[in-house]
Protein backbone atom coordinates (compact mmCIF):
# COMPACT_ATOMS: atom_id res chain seq x y z
CA UNK A 1 0.00 0.00 0.00
CA UNK A 2 1.30 3.48 -1.25
CA UNK A 3 1.93 5.94 1.39
CA UNK A 4 1.88 9.60 1.95
CA UNK A 5 2.99 12.15 4.56
CA UNK A 6 0.84 15.21 4.09
CA UNK A 7 1.14 18.72 6.39
CA UNK A 8 -1.87 20.17 6.68
CA UNK A 9 -1.76 23.89 7.50
CA UNK A 10 -5.07 25.21 8.17
CA UNK A 11 -4.62 28.40 9.10
CA UNK A 12 -7.43 31.19 10.16
CA UNK A 13 -9.96 32.12 9.49
CA UNK A 14 -11.95 29.83 7.63
CA UNK A 15 -8.70 28.23 6.81
CA UNK A 16 -9.59 25.45 9.57
CA UNK A 17 -13.57 25.01 7.75
CA UNK A 18 -11.99 24.28 4.46
CA UNK A 19 -9.07 22.22 5.29
CA UNK A 20 -11.18 19.87 7.39
CA UNK A 21 -13.53 18.89 4.59
CA UNK A 22 -10.64 18.29 2.02
CA UNK A 23 -9.01 16.60 4.84
CA UNK A 24 -12.18 13.95 4.91
CA UNK A 25 -12.19 14.33 1.60
CA UNK A 26 -8.90 13.04 0.62
CA UNK A 27 -8.93 10.17 3.74
CA UNK A 28 -11.99 8.56 2.14
CA UNK A 29 -10.56 8.66 -1.71
CA UNK A 30 -7.55 7.27 -0.63
CA UNK A 31 -8.89 4.21 1.42
CA UNK A 32 -10.84 3.81 -1.89
CA UNK A 33 -7.89 3.71 -3.87
CA UNK A 34 -5.52 1.88 -1.59
CA UNK A 35 -3.54 5.03 -0.61
CA UNK A 36 -2.06 5.75 3.12
CA UNK A 37 -2.41 9.32 3.59
CA UNK A 38 -0.73 10.58 6.94
CA UNK A 39 -1.71 13.86 7.84
CA UNK A 40 0.70 16.08 10.14
CA UNK A 41 -1.25 19.44 11.23
CA UNK A 42 0.79 22.50 11.90
CA UNK A 43 0.51 26.24 12.66
CA UNK A 44 0.86 28.79 10.36
CA UNK A 45 -0.05 32.62 9.79
CA UNK A 46 -2.56 34.39 12.66
CA UNK A 47 -2.65 30.80 14.63
CA UNK A 48 1.51 30.67 14.91
CA UNK A 49 1.44 34.14 15.60
CA UNK A 50 -0.99 34.00 18.57
CA UNK A 51 0.89 30.32 19.63
CA UNK A 52 4.45 31.22 19.05
CA UNK A 53 5.04 34.96 18.18
CA UNK A 54 6.04 34.14 14.95
CA UNK A 55 4.05 33.38 11.56
CA UNK A 56 5.85 30.65 10.48
CA UNK A 57 7.70 28.44 12.96
CA UNK A 58 10.71 26.38 12.16
CA UNK A 59 9.05 23.43 13.35
CA UNK A 60 6.01 24.21 10.86
CA UNK A 61 8.30 24.69 7.40
CA UNK A 62 10.61 21.78 8.44
CA UNK A 63 7.86 18.90 8.79
CA UNK A 64 6.50 20.55 5.71
CA UNK A 65 9.52 20.55 4.11
CA UNK A 66 9.79 16.81 5.35
CA UNK A 67 6.21 15.90 3.76
CA UNK A 68 5.33 14.46 0.75
CA UNK A 69 2.71 17.57 0.22
CA UNK A 70 1.41 20.50 1.71
CA UNK A 71 -2.27 21.28 2.20
CA UNK A 72 -2.71 25.06 3.07
CA UNK A 73 -6.57 26.68 3.93
CA UNK A 74 -5.90 30.60 3.95
CA UNK A 75 -4.22 32.93 6.77
CA UNK A 76 -4.68 36.40 8.11
CA UNK A 77 -7.60 38.29 9.91
CA UNK A 78 -7.96 41.45 11.42
CA UNK A 79 -6.80 41.03 14.89
CA UNK A 80 -3.33 40.89 13.29
CA UNK A 81 -3.52 43.74 9.91
CA UNK A 82 -1.77 46.39 12.39
CA UNK A 83 1.04 43.82 13.09
CA UNK A 84 4.52 45.59 11.91
CA UNK A 85 5.34 43.77 8.66
CA UNK A 86 7.70 40.29 10.01
CA UNK A 87 4.52 39.65 12.84
CA UNK A 88 2.20 39.29 10.01
CA UNK A 89 0.46 36.47 9.00
CA UNK A 90 0.93 37.12 5.37
CA UNK A 91 4.42 37.27 6.27
CA UNK A 92 4.32 33.48 7.16
CA UNK A 93 2.90 32.68 3.61
CA UNK A 94 5.29 34.22 1.85
CA UNK A 95 8.07 32.75 4.14
CA UNK A 96 6.83 29.26 3.01
CA UNK A 97 6.52 29.78 -0.39
CA UNK A 98 9.99 30.96 -0.66
CA UNK A 99 11.49 28.37 2.18
CA UNK A 100 9.67 25.50 -0.24
CA UNK A 101 10.98 27.39 -3.34
CA UNK A 102 7.60 26.91 -4.89
CA UNK A 103 7.83 29.27 -7.81
CA UNK A 104 5.08 27.79 -10.31
CA UNK A 105 1.92 28.53 -9.65
CA UNK A 106 -1.01 27.21 -11.43
CA UNK A 107 -4.39 28.85 -10.61
CA UNK A 108 -7.20 26.96 -13.42
CA UNK A 109 -10.53 28.56 -13.66
CA UNK A 110 -12.87 26.37 -14.84
CA UNK A 111 -16.52 27.17 -15.55
CA UNK A 112 -18.41 24.36 -14.90
CA UNK A 113 -21.47 23.91 -16.64
CA UNK A 114 -23.53 23.43 -13.61
CA UNK A 115 -22.52 27.19 -12.52
CA UNK A 116 -23.02 29.20 -15.19
CA UNK A 117 -25.88 30.84 -13.49
CA UNK A 118 -23.85 31.95 -10.64
CA UNK A 119 -21.23 33.73 -12.83
CA UNK A 120 -21.35 36.87 -12.66
CA UNK A 121 -21.13 37.39 -16.91
CA UNK A 122 -23.52 36.55 -18.97
CA UNK A 123 -24.18 33.13 -19.68
CA UNK A 124 -22.46 33.19 -23.46
CA UNK A 125 -19.50 35.13 -22.47
CA UNK A 126 -18.70 32.79 -19.10
CA UNK A 127 -19.95 29.19 -20.53
CA UNK A 128 -17.22 26.90 -21.51
CA UNK A 129 -14.11 29.04 -20.14
CA UNK A 130 -11.28 26.79 -19.01
CA UNK A 131 -8.06 28.69 -18.33
CA UNK A 132 -4.91 28.54 -16.18
CA UNK A 133 -2.89 31.63 -14.53
CA UNK A 134 0.48 30.41 -14.46
CA UNK A 135 1.37 33.00 -11.97
CA UNK A 136 5.70 33.42 -10.72
CA UNK A 137 5.25 32.37 -6.74
CA UNK A 138 8.55 33.48 -5.33
CA UNK A 139 9.73 36.95 -6.94
CA UNK A 140 8.69 40.03 -7.88
CA UNK A 141 8.03 43.00 -5.73
CA UNK A 142 6.96 40.46 -3.09
CA UNK A 143 10.12 39.89 -2.46
CA UNK A 144 12.11 42.69 -3.86
CA UNK A 145 14.99 44.92 -1.94
CA UNK A 146 15.01 47.90 -0.73
CA UNK A 147 12.09 48.50 0.18
CA UNK A 148 10.84 50.45 3.16
CA UNK A 149 9.63 54.08 4.58
CA UNK A 150 12.37 57.32 3.69
CA UNK A 151 11.61 61.00 2.98
CA UNK A 152 11.47 62.44 -0.33
CA UNK A 153 13.82 65.51 -1.21
CA UNK A 154 10.71 67.53 -0.41
CA UNK A 155 10.45 66.27 3.20
CA UNK A 156 7.41 64.44 2.13
CA UNK A 157 7.07 60.46 3.91
CA UNK A 158 7.58 57.61 1.44
CA UNK A 159 7.21 54.16 0.58
CA UNK A 160 8.50 52.38 -1.28
CA UNK A 161 9.15 48.28 -2.89
CA UNK A 162 10.75 46.75 -5.47
CA UNK A 163 9.61 45.17 -8.81
CA UNK A 164 12.80 43.01 -9.29
CA UNK A 165 13.54 39.45 -11.45
CA UNK A 166 16.63 37.91 -12.04
CA UNK A 167 17.33 36.34 -14.91
CA UNK A 168 16.69 32.74 -13.95
CA UNK A 169 13.06 33.92 -12.43
CA UNK A 170 12.38 35.59 -15.77
CA UNK A 171 11.54 39.29 -15.58
CA UNK A 172 10.46 42.63 -17.30
CA UNK A 173 12.31 40.82 -19.79
CA UNK A 174 10.26 37.80 -20.22
CA UNK A 175 8.70 38.72 -23.49
CA UNK A 176 12.04 38.12 -25.11
CA UNK A 177 13.37 34.65 -22.33
CA UNK A 178 9.53 33.60 -23.63
CA UNK A 179 10.04 34.30 -27.10
CA UNK A 180 13.07 32.48 -27.30
CA UNK A 181 11.85 29.24 -25.12
CA UNK A 182 9.05 29.60 -27.97
CA UNK A 183 11.06 28.47 -30.47
CA UNK A 184 11.57 25.17 -28.71
CA UNK A 185 7.62 24.74 -28.81
CA UNK A 186 6.36 25.60 -32.19
CA UNK A 187 3.28 24.11 -31.59
CA UNK A 188 2.44 26.56 -28.91
CA UNK A 189 0.89 29.57 -30.19
CA UNK A 190 2.45 32.52 -28.35
CA UNK A 191 1.05 36.19 -28.10
CA UNK A 192 1.63 38.74 -25.57
CA UNK A 193 -0.99 41.99 -23.32
CA UNK A 194 -0.42 44.28 -21.43
CA UNK A 195 -1.97 43.80 -18.31
CA UNK A 196 -4.47 46.36 -18.13
CA UNK A 197 -5.72 45.02 -21.67
CA UNK A 198 -5.67 41.29 -20.23
CA UNK A 199 -8.07 42.41 -17.72
CA UNK A 200 -10.19 43.83 -19.41
CA UNK A 201 -10.12 41.02 -22.17
CA UNK A 202 -10.84 38.44 -19.80
CA UNK A 203 -14.48 39.92 -18.65
CA UNK A 204 -14.50 40.92 -22.44
CA UNK A 205 -14.03 37.64 -24.14
CA UNK A 206 -12.44 35.17 -21.56
CA UNK A 207 -12.43 32.40 -23.70
CA UNK A 208 -9.35 34.04 -25.90
CA UNK A 209 -7.58 32.72 -23.09
CA UNK A 210 -5.83 29.24 -22.80
CA UNK A 211 -3.13 29.65 -20.28
CA UNK A 212 -1.89 33.22 -18.93
CA UNK A 213 1.59 33.44 -17.83
CA UNK A 214 2.59 36.10 -15.35
CA UNK A 215 4.20 37.51 -12.71
CA UNK A 216 3.84 37.34 -8.69
CA UNK A 217 1.53 40.28 -8.78
CA UNK A 218 -0.38 40.38 -12.07
CA UNK A 219 -0.76 36.60 -11.42
CA UNK A 220 -2.50 37.51 -7.91
CA UNK A 221 -5.21 40.19 -9.46
CA UNK A 222 -6.05 38.20 -12.47
CA UNK A 223 -6.69 34.88 -10.86
CA UNK A 224 -8.68 36.39 -8.18
CA UNK A 225 -10.36 38.32 -11.13
CA UNK A 226 -10.84 35.05 -13.36
CA UNK A 227 -12.68 33.07 -10.44
CA UNK A 228 -15.68 35.23 -10.66
CA UNK A 229 -16.50 34.33 -14.00
CA UNK A 230 -16.42 30.83 -12.62
CA UNK A 231 -19.13 31.94 -10.27
CA UNK A 232 -17.20 32.43 -7.27
CA UNK A 233 -13.68 32.79 -5.70
CA UNK A 234 -14.68 29.75 -3.34
CA UNK A 235 -13.89 27.44 -6.34
CA UNK A 236 -10.62 28.26 -7.29
CA UNK A 237 -7.78 25.80 -6.20
CA UNK A 238 -3.87 26.05 -6.58
CA UNK A 239 -0.79 24.16 -7.06
CA UNK A 240 2.38 25.19 -6.19
CA UNK A 241 5.70 23.32 -7.40
CA UNK A 242 8.95 24.00 -7.57
CA UNK A 243 12.07 21.49 -8.89
CA UNK A 244 12.00 19.28 -6.16
CA UNK A 245 10.47 18.94 -2.63
CA UNK A 246 6.93 18.93 -1.74
CA UNK A 247 4.26 21.10 -3.37
CA UNK A 248 2.06 23.72 -1.89
CA UNK A 249 -1.68 23.26 -2.66
CA UNK A 250 -4.30 26.02 -1.44
CA UNK A 251 -7.74 27.65 -2.55
CA UNK A 252 -6.53 31.14 -3.79
CA UNK A 253 -8.94 32.90 -1.62
CA UNK A 254 -8.16 33.92 2.01
CA UNK A 255 -9.23 33.63 5.57
CA UNK A 256 -12.68 35.55 4.94
CA UNK A 257 -12.91 36.99 8.06
CA UNK A 258 -16.13 38.45 7.52
CA UNK A 259 -17.86 34.65 7.26
CA UNK A 260 -15.15 33.11 9.14
CA UNK A 261 -16.62 30.54 12.07
CA UNK A 262 -20.48 30.79 10.41
CA UNK A 263 -20.24 27.43 7.89
CA UNK A 264 -20.65 29.24 5.14
CA UNK A 265 -17.50 29.28 3.66
CA UNK A 266 -17.52 27.57 -0.08
CA UNK A 267 -14.91 24.30 0.57
CA UNK A 268 -14.53 23.69 -3.47
CA UNK A 269 -11.78 25.43 -3.89
CA UNK A 270 -9.62 23.44 -1.12
CA UNK A 271 -11.12 20.36 -2.44
CA UNK A 272 -10.05 20.50 -5.97
CA UNK A 273 -7.05 21.86 -4.82
CA UNK A 274 -6.82 18.56 -2.62
CA UNK A 275 -7.27 17.06 -5.67
CA UNK A 276 -4.54 19.04 -7.64
CA UNK A 277 -2.12 17.95 -4.66
CA UNK A 278 -3.51 14.16 -5.59
CA UNK A 279 -2.34 15.05 -9.27
CA UNK A 280 0.37 17.11 -9.17
CA UNK A 281 1.97 16.23 -5.91
CA UNK A 282 1.78 12.97 -5.47
CA UNK A 283 1.06 11.66 -8.93
CA UNK A 284 -2.24 9.82 -8.17
CA UNK A 285 -4.06 10.93 -10.98
CA UNK A 286 -6.94 8.29 -11.29
CA UNK A 287 -7.17 9.22 -6.96
CA UNK A 288 -7.30 13.09 -8.38
CA UNK A 289 -10.26 12.28 -10.64
CA UNK A 290 -12.34 10.93 -7.95
CA UNK A 291 -12.43 13.80 -5.97
CA UNK A 292 -12.75 15.82 -9.67
CA UNK A 293 -16.01 13.62 -10.60
CA UNK A 294 -17.43 13.55 -6.91
CA UNK A 295 -17.24 17.90 -7.05
CA UNK A 296 -19.70 17.54 -10.23
CA UNK A 297 -21.79 14.84 -9.37
CA UNK A 298 -22.17 17.06 -5.93
CA UNK A 299 -22.69 20.04 -8.53
CA UNK A 300 -24.89 18.23 -10.15
CA UNK A 301 -26.77 16.98 -7.40
CA UNK A 302 -27.55 20.69 -6.76
CA UNK A 303 -26.03 21.36 -3.29
CA UNK A 304 -24.68 25.09 -3.44
CA UNK A 305 -23.09 27.27 -0.82
CA UNK A 306 -24.31 30.84 -0.75
CA UNK A 307 -21.61 32.43 -2.51
CA UNK A 308 -22.31 30.05 -5.71
CA UNK A 309 -26.42 29.68 -4.97
CA UNK A 310 -28.80 30.47 -7.64
CA UNK A 311 -32.71 29.82 -7.78
CA UNK A 312 -33.65 26.78 -7.74
CA UNK A 313 -30.63 24.64 -6.45
CA UNK A 314 -30.28 24.12 -2.45
CA UNK A 315 -28.55 26.17 -0.47
CA UNK A 316 -25.86 24.66 2.53
CA UNK A 317 -23.40 25.36 4.73
CA UNK A 318 -19.70 24.41 4.37
CA UNK A 319 -20.02 21.31 6.45
CA UNK A 320 -23.18 19.76 5.21
CA UNK A 321 -21.17 20.48 1.32
CA UNK A 322 -18.69 18.34 2.61
CA UNK A 323 -21.16 15.53 3.80
CA UNK A 324 -22.27 15.32 0.30
CA UNK A 325 -19.18 15.58 -1.24
CA UNK A 326 -18.18 12.14 0.53
CA UNK A 327 -21.02 10.53 -0.27
CA UNK A 328 -20.37 11.64 -4.22
CA UNK A 329 -16.76 10.50 -3.58
CA UNK A 330 -18.14 6.97 -1.91
CA UNK A 331 -21.27 6.43 -4.34
CA UNK A 332 -18.42 6.49 -7.53
CA UNK A 333 -16.71 3.47 -5.94
CA UNK A 334 -16.11 0.87 -7.48
CA UNK A 335 -18.06 -2.48 -6.10
CA UNK A 336 -15.82 -4.07 -3.69
P1 LIG B 1 -10.71 36.89 0.99
O1 LIG B 1 -10.41 36.04 -0.20
O2 LIG B 1 -10.45 36.30 2.32
O3 LIG B 1 -12.24 37.33 0.93
C1 LIG B 1 -12.78 38.15 -0.11
C2 LIG B 1 -14.29 37.95 -0.17
O4 LIG B 1 -14.55 36.65 -0.72
C3 LIG B 1 -14.97 38.00 1.19
O5 LIG B 1 -16.23 38.59 1.07
C4 LIG B 1 -15.12 36.53 1.55
O6 LIG B 1 -16.21 36.25 2.40
C5 LIG B 1 -15.31 35.87 0.18
N1 LIG B 1 -14.77 34.50 0.17
C6 LIG B 1 -13.46 34.15 0.13
N2 LIG B 1 -13.34 32.81 0.17
C7 LIG B 1 -14.59 32.31 0.22
C8 LIG B 1 -15.12 30.99 0.28
N3 LIG B 1 -14.33 29.90 0.29
N4 LIG B 1 -16.46 30.84 0.32
C9 LIG B 1 -17.28 31.91 0.32
N5 LIG B 1 -16.84 33.18 0.25
C10 LIG B 1 -15.51 33.38 0.21
O7 LIG B 1 -9.89 38.24 0.80
P2 LIG B 1 -9.71 39.50 1.81
O8 LIG B 1 -10.99 39.77 2.50
O9 LIG B 1 -9.07 40.55 1.01
O10 LIG B 1 -8.62 38.99 2.86
C11 LIG B 1 -8.94 38.50 4.14
C12 LIG B 1 -7.67 38.00 4.81
O11 LIG B 1 -7.18 36.87 4.09
C13 LIG B 1 -6.53 39.02 4.80
O12 LIG B 1 -5.88 38.91 6.04
C14 LIG B 1 -5.65 38.56 3.66
O13 LIG B 1 -4.31 38.91 3.82
C15 LIG B 1 -5.81 37.08 3.74
N6 LIG B 1 -5.56 36.36 2.48
C16 LIG B 1 -4.91 35.17 2.60
C17 LIG B 1 -4.71 34.38 1.48
C18 LIG B 1 -4.03 33.07 1.64
O14 LIG B 1 -3.95 32.56 2.75
N7 LIG B 1 -3.51 32.48 0.58
C19 LIG B 1 -5.21 34.81 0.24
C20 LIG B 1 -5.88 36.03 0.16
C21 LIG B 1 -6.06 36.81 1.29
C1 LIG C 1 -2.89 34.81 -2.36
C2 LIG C 1 -2.90 35.97 -1.40
C3 LIG C 1 -1.49 36.28 -0.91
C4 LIG C 1 -0.72 36.74 -2.13
C5 LIG C 1 -1.39 37.31 0.21
C6 LIG C 1 -2.21 36.90 1.41
C7 LIG C 1 0.03 37.55 0.61
O1 LIG C 1 -3.52 37.07 -1.98
O2 LIG C 1 -2.43 33.72 -1.97
O3 LIG C 1 -3.39 34.92 -3.48
O4 LIG C 1 -0.83 37.90 -2.52
O5 LIG C 1 -0.03 35.91 -2.71
MN1 LIG D 1 -4.58 36.58 -3.79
Amino acid sequence: KKSYKITLLPGDGIGPEVVSVAKDVLLLTGSIHGIKLEFQEKLLGGAALDATGVPLPDDTLSVAKQSDAVLLGAIGGYKWDKNEKHLKPETGLLQLREGLRVFANLRPATVFPQLVDASTLKREIAEGVDLMVVRELTGGIYFGKPRGFGTNENGEETGFNTEIYAAHEASMFWRKRVMALAQEYPDVELSHMYVDNAAMQLVRYPKQFDTIVTNNIFGDILSDEASMITGSIGMLPSASLGDSGPGLFEPIHGSAPDIAGQDKANPFATVLSAAMLLKYGLGEVEAAERIESAVLETLNRGFRTADIYSAGTKLVGCKQLGEEILKSVESHAPAA
